[in-house]
């Protein structure tokens, strides 16, 4: 039967790391939306379109030529057939892809090739975002809303960094870039039937444990 496991969360919560392991024990497809976000902002900065223009950001969208692997044991990211799977985490487009995800054209039409790709997993999936509880599959099975307080999210998104980066370009990464995205999503404050997990206090382990139990329960 259908198990489709909506995680949504602000950055830094852990939310693709856990997402990913718990698609893994679910034996489920992985869908990092996210990525998908990051790819079209990439396409857009190659191709010069203007990012606070809306109406060229909509079209490249639309035109954006881009797969994803939807296996939680490999992870890459092509547009246009190229390799980006690295490119994409790089901080110059961190501080863009807000344009994109604010842009509403780009999120129905993205929002659209995910529900596909959800459809085309056999509905056995995680996927995870700012919007899948509540737009992409707010009919999912399982909905869950990963949380942790910024002191936590800051520590670990400078982890995963590789502690290169200043406090303030953390700040500017996690929390500038969290409030630009809350102007058109809602991704603060857990929907009715969503369950909120919050992972400050839970290590990689526990967190899992947290997300199979509701998905069991
Ligand atoms: O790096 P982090 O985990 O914070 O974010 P991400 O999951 O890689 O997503 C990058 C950006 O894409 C977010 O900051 C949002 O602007 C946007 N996004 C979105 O608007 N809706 C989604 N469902 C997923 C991501």
């Amino acid at each position: 039967k259908p198990l489709v496991v909506a995680i949504d969360g602000p950055s830094g919560s852990g939310k693709s790391s856990i997402s990913r392991e718990a698609a893994r024990r679910l034996h489920a497809a992985y869908l990092d939306t996210g990525a998908m976000y990051r790819a079209v902002t990439l396409y857009c900065m190659e191709a010069g379109i203007d990012l606070e223009d809306s109406v060229a950001v909509e079209a490249a969208t639309r035109n954006a030529d881009i797969e994803l692997s939807t296996s939680p044991d490999a992870e890459w990211v092509r547009v246009s057939g190229r390799d980006v799977t690295d490119a994409i985490r790089e901080p110059s487009v961190s501080s863009s892809v807000s344009a994109v995800a604010t842009t509403l054209g780009a999120r129905a039409e993205l929002v659209r090739r995910q529900q596909q790709m959800i459809a085309d997993s056999g509905l056995r999936i995680v996927a995870e975002g700012r919007d899948i509880t509540t737009v992409v599959a707010p009919h999912a099975e399982v909905r869950i809303l990963l949380t942790a307080s910024e002191e936590a999210r800051l520590r670990r998104r400078g982890v995963q960094l590789g502690g290169t980066q200043s406090a303030a370009q953390l700040k500017e990464q996690v929390i500038t870039r969290d409030a630009k995205d809350s102007t058109v999503v809602n991704f603060q404050q857990a929907a009715d039937g969503v369950v909120t997990i919050d992972s400050s206090d839970l290590d990689f382990e526990e967190t899992v444990q947290a997300v199979l139990k509701v998905v069991y329960a």
